[in-house]
């Protein structure tokens, strides 16, 4: 009792919050609670869904509940996007071009770049959708390629000082973004600056697309990962209207919380065909009950920004989350779903990340789709691959190319 009394006054002397001072993350399996996950195909009075007609019923209220409780309800688009051709360049392989799309609305205005990689043997190509963390510029080293004017976190290897980007970043996450391999195999890939679409601080939300829209905020608003994957719907208004891309092909995909980004998006916009999330964890494709690694409670505290307030109600408080996870990767069927994990990415529960795809399986079934086709957790480089795929790499939280070669597989087995 003393020992708590001390750190209580520890806590308020120090201004840290209580929270963050005592979260100690879990990461042993035989540790974590007892939990009871909510039934996929069931309604919340319990009854068994059967059919597609009926999931799709479901699936509406499914949404809606993430909405209003885990990201935030994100606004209809009633803009207008104009579209600017900043560079082009063309080489024997493939057409790099790069992109201003100014997002309008009343009297506000909005831009986003997008870098857009189309291999010349195919067209209309397939295409592989994705926020960058650092700008376009560490994606290329045509020098013509923008370095982002926008916010951005420092970063001592990248050469960002005072939130702005420098020469130093260009072409350094070519590995991340293996863009020449994807084109080579005969897709596109397009990527965009997330801090573009929003700023990764705490800005009361004054800043990035949040800013189009008259700031009557409630706990239901959207936060910085809705914002995210919203921008990723803007990105495709542009996409469908581009001859060279096969609109009906686009993957959105994202690494980390950018992954949590591409599952909302994925969730939201039924145009993308394809959802890849990477080392996406809490409030991506991990089981929030689990409560292994990173937990509601720890990623409200640390990131205010990225959900709705109303998340913030289940601070641990798991077990009363009307929905978890699973429910949401459901939400994708029959689209194909792939999630990757690394080995040493804890933080993330690499397990919880698997269960969720399996515990979405009877959804995919529905559709007479497999989801994962195993219940056991694979080893580690041995991918699974139904129309859900999985796989467990060994290193840590990163997009690599392991993970890149993962995905073209999965896009050929399901596209070619
Ligand atoms: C933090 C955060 C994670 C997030 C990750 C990232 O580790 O806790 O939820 O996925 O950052 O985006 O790299």
């Amino acid at each position: 009792m003393k020992i708590l009394y001390l750190f209580l006054i520890i806590c308020f002397s120090s201004n840290i919050p209580a929270y963050s001072q005592a979260f100690v993350p879990n990461y042993d399996e035989a540790k974590i609670p007892f939990y009871t996950l909510p039934n996929v195909i069931a309604f919340e009075d319990g009854s068994i869904i059967t059919n597609v007609a009926d999931w799709e019923k479901r699936r509406a209220e499914i949404l809606g509940v993430f909405s209003k409780e885990v990201y935030g309800t994100s606004p209809e688009w009633d803009g207008e996007i104009t579209a600017t051709e900043v560079s082009s360049v063309a080489t024997d392989k493939f057409i790099r071009k790069e992109i201003k799309l100014s997002l309008h609305r009343k009297s506000k205005k909005v831009d986003l770049y997008v870098l857009l990689f189309l291999p010349r043997q195919q067209t209309p190509a397939p295409i592989f959708l994705g926020l960058n963390f650092y700008g376009n510029q560490t994606l290329s080293d045509g020098a013509n390629v923008l370095v982002t004017q926008s916010w951005i976190r420092d970063n001592n290897d990248l050469g960002s000082e005072n939130n702005r980007a420098s020469e130093k970043s260009r072409g350094m996450r070519t590995a991340n973004w293996p863009a020449e391999d994807i084109v080579e195999k005969g897709y596109g890939l397009a990527s965009l600056y997330y801090g573009d679409v929003d700023p990764d601080f705490d800005d009361g939300f004054q800043n990035g697309v949040h800013a189009l829209y008259d700031q009557e905020r409630d706990e239901s608003s959207w936060g910085s990962v809705a914002a995210w994957a919203w921008g990723l719907s803007r990105v495709m208004d542009y996409l469908v209207t581009l001859p060279e891309v096969d609109a009906d092909k686009v993957a959105v995909l994202g690494h980390s919380r950018l992954g949590k980004a591409a599952i909302w998006a994925g969730a939201t916009d039924q145009r993308f065909s394809m959802i890849i999330s990477n080392n996406s964890g809490c409030g991506g494709a991990a089981l929030s009950r689990r409560r292994f690694g990173e937990t509601v409670g720890r990623i409200n505290t640390s990131f205010p920004h990225w959900f709705s307030e109303s998340f913030r109600q289940y601070n641990r408080r798991e077990d009363e989350l009307p929905v978890d996870q699973h429910q949401l990767l459901a939400t994708l069927a029959p689209r194909p779903l792939y999630i990757a994990s690394g080995e040493d990415d804890k933080w993330a529960d690499p397990r919880g990340e698997f269960l969720g795809g399996v515990e979405a399986s009877p959804v995919y079934e529905l559709y007479q789709k497999t989801g994962i086709p195993t219940t056991e957790f694979p080893p580690v480089n041995q991918p699974v691959m139904g129309h859900i795929g999985y796989h467990i790499r060994n290193g840590g939280h990163g997009l690599l190319g392991y993970d890149w070669q993962q995905f073209l597989k999965f896009a050929d087995m399901h596209w070619r």
